[in-house]
C-alpha cells in the first residue's frame, strides 16, 4: 500500500492509496496487475488537524507547567530578596557615605533591586499579579500610549495606527495593557535595526466554536482585538516555538533576558484573552 500526493488539472492537491496486486492465471502465471486508488484526502486532512491540535495542546500544558514552576521560584525569591532589601537599606542608612563599604553594600542593594524586578515579570508571567481592573476603551489605551511608542522605537521606524471607528470597551488593567504593548514595540524595534513599519491595529472580533476548537484555552465569544506588527527580521518556526517561553532569547545576554513576550503571555492570559 502506498500514499501519493497528486496534483488535479486545477492546481488542488489531493491525496490517494493506492494498493496493486499480482494477477496470475489458472496455472499460476503471472499476466498483469490489479490497481485500486482511493481518495483519502479527507482522512489526511483530519489527521492533520488533529496533529495541529495535539501541537498546540502540548504548548499550552507546557505553558502552565513552567509558568507554575516560575511562579513558585518567584514568589519565594521575592520573599527572600525582601530580606534582603530591607537589610541592605537599613545598613546603607546606618554606615553613611564615606564608610569603606559603603559602594560595596551599594552594589549588593542594587542587584537586589535587579532581582526583584526579574521576579516580578516572572509573577506576571504565571498570571499571580494583583491586576486593577477597570472598564476602558483599548483604542484609548493605545493613543494614550502613543507618544511614548514613537519615543520608543525612533525616527527610523514609522508607527501606523490602525484603530476601530467604534469604542472597544474591555475589562482590562491598563498599566499591564501598556506593558505588553512596550514589550511588543521593543521586539518590533530590535527586528529592525535599520529602520521600517510599526502597525498597530484593533478592531472587534467575534471567536466562533469553528475558530476555538482549533485553538486549546480559547473560548468562544466577542473579542477586541489588539494586531501589532513590524517589517522586522520574523522569526522561523524553532524560534516560533519558543518565544513565550520565560529566558527565551536569541538576543545578546545585555540585549535581552527573554521575559517580554513570557510576561506578556501572563497577562493577556491573566486578562482572559489570547496570544
Ligand atoms: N517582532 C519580532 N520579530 C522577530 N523576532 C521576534 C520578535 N519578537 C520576538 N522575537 C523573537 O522572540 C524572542 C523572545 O522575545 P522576548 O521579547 O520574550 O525576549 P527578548 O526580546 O529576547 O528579551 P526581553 O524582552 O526580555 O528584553 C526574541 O529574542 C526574538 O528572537
Ligand atoms: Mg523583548
Amino acid at each position: 500500500m502506498l500514499d501519493w500526493e497528486l496534483i488535479k488539472e486545477d492546481g488542488t492537491k489531493y491525496y490517494v492509496d493506492t494498493s496493486i496486486s499480482l494477477i496470475r492465471d489458472d496455472h499460476g502465471k503471472a499476466i498483469g496487475f490489479r490497481g485500486i486508488l482511493r481518495d483519502i484526502t479527507e482522512r489526511k486532512r483530519s489527521e492533520k488537524k488533529q496533529k495541529d491540535l495535539e501541537a498546540q495542546l502540548y504548548q499550552a500544558q507546557k505553558m502552565e507547567t513552567v509558568g507554575r514552576l516560575a511562579g513558585g521560584v518567584a514568589h519565594d525569591f521575592n520573599n527572600l530578596l525582601s530580606i534582603i532589601l530591607g537589610y541592605g537599606e537599613l545598613m546603607l542608612a546606618s554606615l553613611g557615605k564615606g564608610h569603606p563599604h559603603h559602594e560595596m553594600l551599594t552594589q549588593i542593594y542594587q542587584a537586589g533591586i535587579r532581582a526583584q524586578e526579574l521576579t516580578r515579570q516572572l509573577l506576571a508571567f504565571s498570571r499571580k499579579q494583583i491586576l486593577e481592573m477597570k472598564v476602558v476603551d483599548v483604542n484609548g489605551v493605545v493613543t494614550g500610549f502613543e507618544k511614548l511608542l514613537r519615543r520608543l522605537i525612533g525616527e527610523d521606524t514609522q508607527l501606523t495606527l490602525a484603530l476601530s471607528s467604534d469604542p472597544l470597551m474591555v475589562n482590562a488593567d491598563i498599566a499591564q495593557m501598556e506593558q505588553v504593548l512596550m514589550n511588543l514595540a521593543v521586539n518590533a524595534r530590535d527586528a529592525m535595526p535599520d529602520g521600517g513599519a510599526l502597525t498597530i491595529e484593533t478592531k472587534a472580533v467575534e471567536l466562533d466554536e469553528a475558530y476555538a476548537g482549533t485553538r486549546p484555552g480559547v473560548i468562544p465569544g466577542s473579542y477586541a482585538l489588539i494586531s501589532v506588527s513590524d517589517t522586522g527580521c520574523g522569526m522561523d518556526k524553532d524560534i516560533l516555538e519558543r518565544i513565550f517561553e520565560p529566558f527565551f532569547t536569541t538576543k545578546e545576554r545585555d540585549k535581552g533576558t527573554g521575559l517580554g513576550l513570557a510576561t506578556s503571555y501572563g497577562i493577556v492570559k491573566q486578562h482572559q484573552g489570547n496570544i
